[in-house]
This record gives structure tokens, C-alpha cells and sequence, in this order.
């Protein structure tokens, strides 16, 4: 997550890729990038809009998007860098197939609480008195954004119950209120979704605290279904053994060692967990790789990409995607 926010010039997408284009609905996209910067330009072919970009958001686990001022304004390119395609197609949720207009076939207005937003989930102390501050801005979730001190960022309002300590600990934070408030103010927690149009469609496999929640016979109060179960937050997520069966197991086959012992994938920690304050029935049809059945991957329309449903159930062929 350190890297959830970058100058253009930290980017290794911008770096590896000194020049990309995209062309569609009568514009022409080209994102130029050299050791100083790079440049966003879009053309219908008569008239050019160019303009340096500010900020790339997005390490391109799944995609990298970028933001750009124009007339004293930021803009969210209309554009995004694709990992699965390796190059530009429309940003998620952005598609616009004949925009009425350079500046908006360019990108889109965000100059209000919208920008606020993304640069408080993706960076650090991006606010000063609630107003974008992008002078005192530290690039992505750096170790401030989790462990305070605490008033300018998302999880503020959690921060200021940790008293007088500077240093906060997540660790002291019950199960519930770690995944649902403190990993959901960025992730999204239930509460934050049930406020959204339809749920925010099938675009919600994105938000997984609120998906975990809903899974059928799974406490959320139980600290084995905490985020932090299957995730080390300062590790890459390749460094991580998320789909890990250990993590099932202690819940439906405990007792055996497959369920108590857990090492992550670069032997940086090893943990013994105690044992499941809910236990579960065992599978009656397979013994290993409980997420590839129970945790499908979801494809988001348009985003090159299948996230994990962090709703764990049982899927029967053909059924909708429960929302
Ligand atoms: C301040 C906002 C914020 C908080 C709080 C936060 N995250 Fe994230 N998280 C992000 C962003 C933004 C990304 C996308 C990162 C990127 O592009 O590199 C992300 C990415 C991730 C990923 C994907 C792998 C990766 O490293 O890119 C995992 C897993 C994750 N977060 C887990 C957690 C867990 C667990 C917690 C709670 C302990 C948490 N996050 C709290 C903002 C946050
Ligand atoms: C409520 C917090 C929040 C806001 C607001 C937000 N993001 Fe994110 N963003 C996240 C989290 C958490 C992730 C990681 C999980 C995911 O991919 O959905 C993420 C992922 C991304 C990714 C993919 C990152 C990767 O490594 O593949 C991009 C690109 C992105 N966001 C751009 C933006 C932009 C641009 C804005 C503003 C227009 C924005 N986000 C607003 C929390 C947020
Ligand atoms: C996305 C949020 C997040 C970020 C960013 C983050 N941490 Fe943490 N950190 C946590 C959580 C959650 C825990 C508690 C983990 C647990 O429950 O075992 C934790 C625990 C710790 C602990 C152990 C505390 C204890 O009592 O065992 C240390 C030390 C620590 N973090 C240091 C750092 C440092 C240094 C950075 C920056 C490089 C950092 N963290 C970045 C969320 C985060
Ligand atoms: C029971 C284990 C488990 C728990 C609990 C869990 N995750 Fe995951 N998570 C996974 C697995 C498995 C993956 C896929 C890992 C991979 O692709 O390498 C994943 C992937 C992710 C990703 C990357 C995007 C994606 O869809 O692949 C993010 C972000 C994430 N989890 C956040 C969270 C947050 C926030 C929580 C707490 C609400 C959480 N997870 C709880 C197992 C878990
Ligand atoms: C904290 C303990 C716990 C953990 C961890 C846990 N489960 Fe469960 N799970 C339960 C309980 C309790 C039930 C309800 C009783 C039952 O059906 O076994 C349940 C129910 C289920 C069901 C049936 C759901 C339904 O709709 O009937 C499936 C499938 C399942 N779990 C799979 C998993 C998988 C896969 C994992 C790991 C990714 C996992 N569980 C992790 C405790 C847990
Ligand atoms: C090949 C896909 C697959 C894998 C892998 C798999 N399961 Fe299942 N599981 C299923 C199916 C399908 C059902 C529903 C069986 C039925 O009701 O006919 C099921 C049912 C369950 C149930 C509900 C049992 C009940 O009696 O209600 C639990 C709990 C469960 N699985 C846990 C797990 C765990 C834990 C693992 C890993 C050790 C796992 N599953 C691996 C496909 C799978």
C-alpha cells in the first residue's frame, strides 16, 4: 500500500513505458514520459490539450490511473494503465464514448470532495483542516496513515479514542471494528456500502469488508476472520499467503497442524494461532484449496481484472452474484 500514490517520476509503469497510446471515439491518447516527467495529451486532431501529470494513482496491481491539473482545476485522466493489457483503455466507471468535448474527452472534474477523497485513501496527511493540502502530502499508506498521529487522515475519528498516545496500535482494536471501520475507511466497510446506489452493483467485490460481513455463518467479531487473519499489511501481497487453507481450517478442520500453522510466503513470520471460538462443519467435497471454491474470483467489468470475493460461501453453477 506504500505505493498507492506516486510522482510520475517514481513510477515504474511511467518509466518502463516512455510512451503509450490509446485511440478511441475520435481522440487520440499519448501519455509521454522522460526522467523529468510526463505528459497526458489528447487530441481530436485539430486541437491538442496537454498538461504534466501531478500524480499516479495506483501501484498497477490491477490498474494505475492519473491526475493532472487543468485551468486550476484537477481532472482524473479518462485513460488508465492496465496490467493485464499492459496498456491504456478507459478508467473504470469513466467510459464515455463520444465526449462532447476536448477537455472532457481529457479527463474528469474532481475538483471538490472527490479529489479530497482520493488523495486521502491514497496518501497520507493530504488534509489540513479539511481542505486538500497537497504541498505537506506523503505519497501512499505510509506507516502515519495507520499508526497516527491521527487527525488528518481517514481513520481519524478511530485514532483520536487511542487517547494520548502518539503511536497507535491496530492490534489493540476488536476484530469487527479493525475489518469494518479502520481497514473500511479505505477499503469500505458495510455501513459505507449499505449507503451506496444498489449496493454499488457488482462493483462491490471490490469493497471486501463489506463482502466478508455478509458471509453466511462467518462472526465477524471473531478475530480469525479479522482482515489481518490472512493479511500482513506491510507486506506486498505476493509476499502474503492470503488463500493460505490453514486460514479455513482452524475454523472447519481444527485440531489437525494444517490449521494452526501459518508462514508466510517469505518465512517472515511464522504463528501458532490459538483455536476457533466457532467451529464449522468439514467439506464434504474437497480437503484442500478452500478459496479457489468458496472465495471465487470476480471479474469487475472493464477493469482487466478478477478480484476475490471475500464473500466465503458456497457457489452452485449458475447462480447470481449475491449482492
Ligand atoms: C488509508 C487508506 C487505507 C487503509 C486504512 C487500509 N488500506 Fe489497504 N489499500 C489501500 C489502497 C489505496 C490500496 C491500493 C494500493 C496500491 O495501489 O498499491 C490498498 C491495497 C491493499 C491490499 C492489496 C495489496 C497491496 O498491497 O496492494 C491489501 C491486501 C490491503 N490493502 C489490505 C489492507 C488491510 C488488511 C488493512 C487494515 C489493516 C488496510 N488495507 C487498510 C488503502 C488503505
Ligand atoms: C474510500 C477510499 C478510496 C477512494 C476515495 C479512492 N480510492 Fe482508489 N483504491 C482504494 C482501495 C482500498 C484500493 C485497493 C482495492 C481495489 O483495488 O479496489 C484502490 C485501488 C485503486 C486503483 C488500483 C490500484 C492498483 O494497484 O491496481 C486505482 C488506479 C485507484 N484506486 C485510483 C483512484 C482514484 C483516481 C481515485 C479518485 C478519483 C480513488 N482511487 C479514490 C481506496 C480508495
Ligand atoms: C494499512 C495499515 C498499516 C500500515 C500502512 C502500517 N501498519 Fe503497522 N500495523 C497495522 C496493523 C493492523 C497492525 C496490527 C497487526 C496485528 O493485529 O497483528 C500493525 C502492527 C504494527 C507493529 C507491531 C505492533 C505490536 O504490538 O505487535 C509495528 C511495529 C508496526 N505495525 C510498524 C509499522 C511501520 C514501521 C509501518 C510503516 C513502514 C507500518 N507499521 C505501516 C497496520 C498498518
Ligand atoms: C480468510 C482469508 C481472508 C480474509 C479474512 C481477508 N482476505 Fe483479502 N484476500 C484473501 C485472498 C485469498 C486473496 C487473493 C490473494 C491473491 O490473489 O494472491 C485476497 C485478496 C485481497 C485484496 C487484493 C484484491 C483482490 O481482490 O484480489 C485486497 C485489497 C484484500 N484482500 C483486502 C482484504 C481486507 C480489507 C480484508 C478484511 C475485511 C480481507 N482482505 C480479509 C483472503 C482473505
Ligand atoms: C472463525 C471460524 C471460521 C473461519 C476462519 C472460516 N469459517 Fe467457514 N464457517 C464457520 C462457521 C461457524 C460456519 C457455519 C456452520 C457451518 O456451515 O459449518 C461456516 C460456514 C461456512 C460455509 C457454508 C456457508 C453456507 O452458505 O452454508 C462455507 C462454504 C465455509 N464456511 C467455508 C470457509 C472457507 C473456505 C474459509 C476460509 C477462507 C472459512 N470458511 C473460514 C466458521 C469459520
Ligand atoms: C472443488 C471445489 C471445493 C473445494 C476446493 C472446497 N470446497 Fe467446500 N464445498 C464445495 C461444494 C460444492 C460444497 C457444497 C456441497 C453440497 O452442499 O452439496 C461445499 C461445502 C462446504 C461447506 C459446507 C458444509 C456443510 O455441511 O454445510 C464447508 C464448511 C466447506 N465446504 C468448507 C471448505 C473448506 C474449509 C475447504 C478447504 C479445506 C473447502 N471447502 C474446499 C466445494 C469445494
Amino acid at each position: 500500500m506504500g505505493r498507492a500514490l506516486q510522482k510520475p517520476v517514481e513510477s515504474a509503469v511511467l518509466r518502463t513505458h516512455p510512451r503509450m497510446t490509446f485511440r478511441a471515439g475520435g481522440f487520440s491518447y499519448e501519455i509521454v514520459s522522460d526522467s523529468r516527467q510526463s505528459v497526458y495529451r489528447v487530441t481530436d486532431g485539430k486541437e491538442i490539450l496537454d498538461e504534466p501529470i501531478l500524480y499516479a494513482f495506483g501501484d498497477a496491481h490491477v490498474a494505475q490511473t492519473y491526475v493532472f491539473r487543468h485551468g486550476g482545476k484537477l481532472f482524473e485522466g479518462r485513460v488508465s494503465y492496465y496490467a493485464a493489457i499492459d496498456g491504456l483503455d478507459w478508467t473504470v466507471g469513466d467510459a464515455l464514448h463520444s465526449p462532447p468535448s476536448l477537455k472532457e474527452a481529457a479527463g474528469r472534474d474532481i475538483d471538490s470532495d472527490e479529489a479530497r477523497n482520493c488523495f486521502s485513501c491514497h496518501g497520507t496527511a493530504a488534509l489540513a483542516n479539511g481542505k486538500l493540502q497537497l504541498d505537506n502530502l506523503i505519497p501512499g499508506v505510509s506507516c502515519e496513515a495507520c499508526h497516527g498521529p491521527g487527525e488528518k487522515h481517514a481513520t481519524a475519528k478511530l485514532l483520536e479514542t487511542g487517547a494520548d498516545s502518539v503511536i497507535f496500535n491496530p492490534k489493540t482494536l476488536d476484530a469487527e471494528t479493525l475489518s469494518q471501520e479502520f481497514c473500511g475507511a479505505c477499503h469500505r466497510g458495510v455501513d459505507s456500502v449499505a449507503m451506496m446506489p444498489d449496493l454499488g452493483g457488482i462493483n462491490n467485490v471490490r469493497f471486501q469488508p463489506y463482502r466478508l460481513f455478509n458471509s453466511r455463518g462467518h462472526d465477524p467479531k471473531d478475530p480469525h476472520l479479522a482482515c489481518t487473519a490472512c493479511h500482513d499489511p506491510h507486506l506486498n501481497l505476493n509476499q502474503q499467503d492470503a488463500g493460505n487453507d490453514s486460514h479455513c481450517k482452524i475454523c472447519h478442520d481444527p485440531g489437525t497442524a494444517a490449521a494452526t500453522l501459518h508462514v508466510n510466503r517469505d518465512n517472515s513470520a511464522v504463528a501458532k494461532r490459538p483455536g476457533a471460538s466457532s467451529p464449522g462443519t468439514k467439506c464434504p467435497v474437497a480437503d484442500v484449496k478452500c478459496v479457489t471454491c468458496h472465495m471465487p474470483k470476480v471479474e469487475v467489468p472493464r477493469s482487466h481484472f478478477q478480484f476475490t470475493d471475500h464473500r466465503i460461501r458456497i457457489v452452485r453453477p449458475g447462480e447470481p452474484y449475491p449482492y
